[in-house]
C-alpha cells in the first residue's frame, strides 16, 4: 500500500482499482492518514476553521429514505426559526467568535426567496465581516441567483451519490440525481463557493459507488466536501438497514484530502456521533473545518436527521468549548475568521 500511498500523494489520483484498494483492502492506515495530514497541513497548516450552523427549519417537502426529517415521519415534531430567532443565533454566534454562518433546513417552502433575501441581508449588514453560507436543498436558478445577489457567500448541497440508479433507491420518484448535480453546477457557475459531499455506508452503496463519487466531484471542483457515515433513523424506511462505519468514512476523509489538497473538509457531527472521538479522528484524517450548532437549544433535539445525534442538549458556548478543547488534543487549532478556501491561485504565490 505504502507505494500507492506514495503515488496518490505526488499525483493527487490513482486509477479506479487502486482507490478500490484503499476504500476497501486489508491494511493499517496508519500511514494513509499521516500522509493526508502532511498534504493538510501543507496548505492548511493546523488550522481549522470554524462554521456556526444554524438550523433554521426541520419542515422539509421531500421524503429522502434515510432522512428522519421526511415528510412522511409524522413522528417528527416540526419547527421553524423567525427572522429573529436566526439573527439571535447569528449574535450569540458573532460573541463567540465565529465568522461564518451556515443556515440549514429542510426544504421548506415557507423560506420564499424574498423571505431569504431579506435574512442574508440584515445578516450581512449587521456581520459584514462575515460568510453567509445556505444549505437549503434544491431551489431554481432564479432563487440561486437571488439569493447570491442578496450576499450569500457559499452553498452546500450533498449529491449524496453520484450513481443514478444508488440515488433512485435512497430518493423517492420525482427526485433525480440528475436535477442535484445541475443545481451543483448552477450553484458554481453563479460564484456560490460551493460544497458537495456524500454519505458513507448507505443502503444499497458499493464501493463501486464510492469511486463513481470521487470522479464527480473531480468533475465539480466544489470548495468544500462533507462526508459523514450514514446513520440509522429508527423512523424511516431504513430503519433496518446497519450504519456506515468509522474506518470506511475516515478512509474516504483521506482519500478526499489527498485527491482535493486545497478543498474545506469538515470534521461532521455524523462521524462525532458514531465515534465519541470520531471528530478528532477526522482531523487527523485530513478534515480541517468543524461545524458547532449554534441553533436555540429548544429547538435542536427536533432536526432530528438520525438517531443519537450528538451536541443536541448543549448550549452554543458550551459546543463551541468542547470543539476547541478536542482540536487542540490532538495538535490543531481553531482559526476565527471566514476561512474561504485557498485556490490555485493563493497556493502558488
Ligand atoms: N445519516 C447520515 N447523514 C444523513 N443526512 C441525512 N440523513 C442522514 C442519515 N440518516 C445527511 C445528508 C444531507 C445532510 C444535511 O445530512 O447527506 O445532505
Ligand atoms: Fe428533507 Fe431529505 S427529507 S432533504
Amino acid at each position: 500500500m505504502k507505494e500507492l500511498i506514495d503515488r496518490l500523494y505526488s499525483a493527487g489520483d490513482l486509477s479506479d482499482g487502486e482507490i478500490l484498494m484503499l476504500i476497501s483492502g486489508e491494511y493499517d492506515e496508519k500511514y494513509f492518514f499521516e500522509s493526508a495530514d502532511k498534504v493538510r497541513r501543507k496548505y492548511y497548516g493546523t488550522g481549522v476553521y470554524l462554521r456556526g450552523l444554524i438550523e433554521i427549519s426541520n419542515y422539509c417537502k421531500n421524503d429522502c429514505l434515510y432522512c428522519g426529517i421526511r415528510r412522511s415521519n409524522d413522528k417528527a415534531v416540526r419547527y421553524r426559526l423567525s427572522e429573529n430567532d436566526i439573527l439571535s443565533c447569528c449574535d450569540n454566534g458573532y460573541e463567540l467568535g465565529f465568522r461564518t454562518f451556515v443556515l440549514q433546513g429542510g426544504e421548506d417552502a415557507y423560506y420564499t426567496d424574498d423571505i431569504m433575501c431579506q435574512i442574508i441581508k440584515k445578516i450581512k449588514d449587521k456581520y459584514p465581516d462575515c460568510a453567509v453560507t445556505l444549505s437549503l436543498g434544491e431551489r431554481s436558478l432564479e432563487s440561486y441567483k437571488k439569493m447570491f445577489s442578496a450576499g450569500a457567500d457559499r452553498y452546500l448541497l450533498r449529491h449524496e451519490t453520484a450513481d443514478f440508479e444508488h440515488y433512485g433507491r435512497l430518493h423517492p420518484d420525482g427526485m433525480s440525481a440528475e436535477n442535484r448535480q445541475r443545481c451543483l453546477f448552477e450553484l458554481k457557475r453563479i460564484g456560490y463557493q460551493t460544497g458537495s459531499g456524500f454519505m458513507v455506508g448507505s443502503p444499497y452503496q458499493t464501493d463501486e459507488n464510492l469511486v463513481e463519487d470521487l470522479r464527480f466531484l473531480q468533475k465539480l471542483q466544489p470548495e468544500m466536501i462533507g462526508i459523514g457515515p450514514y446513520i440509522t433513523h429508527k423512523d424511516t424506511p431504513f430503519s433496518e438497514f446497519p450504519s456506515g462505519t468509522l474506518k470506511k468514512t475516515l478512509r474516504l476523509v483521506a482519500l478526499l484530502r489527498l485527491m482535493f489538497p486545497m478543498a474545506l473538509i469538515p470534521a461532521t457531527t455524523a462521524l462525532g456521533t458514531i465515534a465519541p472521538n470520531g471528530r478528532e479522528l477526522g482531523l487527523c484524517a485530513g478534515a480541517n473545518v468543524v461545524m458547532p450548532n449554534l441553533s436555540p437549544v429548544r429547538t435542536r433535539k427536533l432536526y432530528d436527521l438520525y438517531d443519537n445525534k450528538i451536541c443536541t442538549g448543549e448550549e452554543a458556548a458550551e459546543c463551541r468549548g468542547c470543539l476547541q478543547r478536542r482540536i487542540e488534543s490532538v495538535g490543531y487549532e481553531i482559526i476565527c475568521g471566514r476561512g474561504d478556501a485557498i485556490t490555485r491561485k493563493i497556493a502558488q504565490n
